[in-house]
């Protein structure tokens, strides 16, 4: 990357959780940033990222007008947006990750764009035994549109490597930190009303990122050459099962949940669910579904190896400080409701 006076880096998704931390940190340590949004009113967390010096621009990556503006004069596309939701229909994942992929990756390169860093999650491996899964697999049959979707957009964003446009995929864990209101955030109200949001006790590992260490592998997969055409799983690196982090959650929180889906009744209500919602075309998220309870019924453990030694990618901040923070953050957050 060289860094020139007008040339910039567009982050897709600023509006939302991943990008917005991606954006205001990338200001903060002197880029010039344009930052994209969609919605129709623009969130503070973005203005105060645009007092820091970042240009807003409101953006829908599905329309080419649109995506064409956005990435001219950009040197950099650090791509965070998409349709990020555990339910779904595949039509719907196909379009917003898949043809808004595409379309980005056309333009950027066409644009004399020269890096182009994709995020992408570790869910594309499926959800079958991981411990210390490595980029290359195993893999395991998806479960859900979502997964398909982030699959097909890796393998298009890889195949358009060329001299001068550099392309980098980066699997995420699950991305945890303040202003996760999609995930964390959610869990932590489920914990409140009772609820462990977890199944038969949960013992099986999972793999969080604190928002800012992805922060970190993407700044650094951004700078770095020898990230040219490669994936990388980017997670904590720390084991860690779902029942401890849940349990930490509630001591934080100062609650006791006592209620929790025993394992072969999440599956049968799981597929249940699934079936009269798909029957009908209920737009609305069922309770449960097989791409929740996948998520917390197998271990699911990723070695962050290649990473550390390409990138130089070195996580700081281990799990009970990032749910320490996080907690406090749904506090305050909560207060302001
Ligand atoms: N969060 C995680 O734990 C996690 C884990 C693994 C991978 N990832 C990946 O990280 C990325 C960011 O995730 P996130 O958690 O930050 O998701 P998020 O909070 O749901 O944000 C999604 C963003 O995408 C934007 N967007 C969606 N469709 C768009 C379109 N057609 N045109 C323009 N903008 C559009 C949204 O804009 P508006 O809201 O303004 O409409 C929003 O800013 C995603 O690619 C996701 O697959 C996330």
């Amino acid at each position: 990357m060289s860094s020139g006076d007008t040339r910039k880096i567009l982050v897709t998704g600023s509006s939302g959780f991943v990008g917005s931390w991606v954006s205001r940190i990338l200001v903060q340590r002197g880029y010039a940033v344009r930052a994209l949004y969609r919605r129709d009113q623009i969130p503070d967390h973005l203005r105060k990222t645009e007092e820091l010096g970042a240009e807003l621009q409101r953006r829908d990556l599905t329309c080419l007008e649109d995506v064409r503006a956005a990435v001219q004069e950009v040197e950099g596309v650090i791509h965070c947006a998409g349709l990020v939701k555990d339910w779904g229909y595949e039509q719907e994942f196909y379009a917003q990750n898949v043809e808004v992929t595409k379309r980005l990756v056309d333009e950027a390169r066409r644009s004399g764009c020269g890096v182009f860093v994709f995020l992408s999650s570790l869910s594309v491996h499926g959800f079958g035994v991981h411990r210390g899964s490595t980029e290359e697999g195993p893999f395991y049959p998806y479960v859900s549109g979502y997964q398909s979707s982030k699959k097909a957009a890796e393998e298009y964003v890889l195949s358009q490597a060329a001299p001068g446009f550099r392309v980098t995929v980066l699997r995420s864990g699950n991305a945890y930190g303040p202003g996760d209101t999609t995930t964390f955030y959610r869990l932590f109200a489920i914990l409140e009303r009772g609820v462990r949001g977890t199944v038969s006790g949960s013992r099986v590992l999972t793999s969080p990122v604190y928002i800012e260490d992805l922060v970190e592998a993407i700044e650094l997969a951004l700078e770095n050459d020898a990230s040219a055409g490669e994936v990388f799983n980017i997670c904590s690196g720390e084991e860690v099962t779902w029942g401890e982090m849940m349990q930490y959650c509630a001591e934080l929180l100062g609650v006791r949940p006592w209620f929790e889906l025993p394992i072969g009744l999440a599956w049968v209500a799981a597929y249940l669910f699934n079936s009269i919602y798909r029957l009908f075309r209920i737009k609305a998220e069922p309770p449960v579904f097989p791409y929740r309870v996948a998520h917390i019924a197998w271990d699911y453990n990723f070695s962050i190896e290649k990473a550390r030694r390409i990138l130089g990618y070195q996580p700081k901040t281990d799990w009970r400080t990032g749910l320490s923070r996080t907690v406090a953050a749904y506090k305050d957050f909560e207060k302001e409701q």
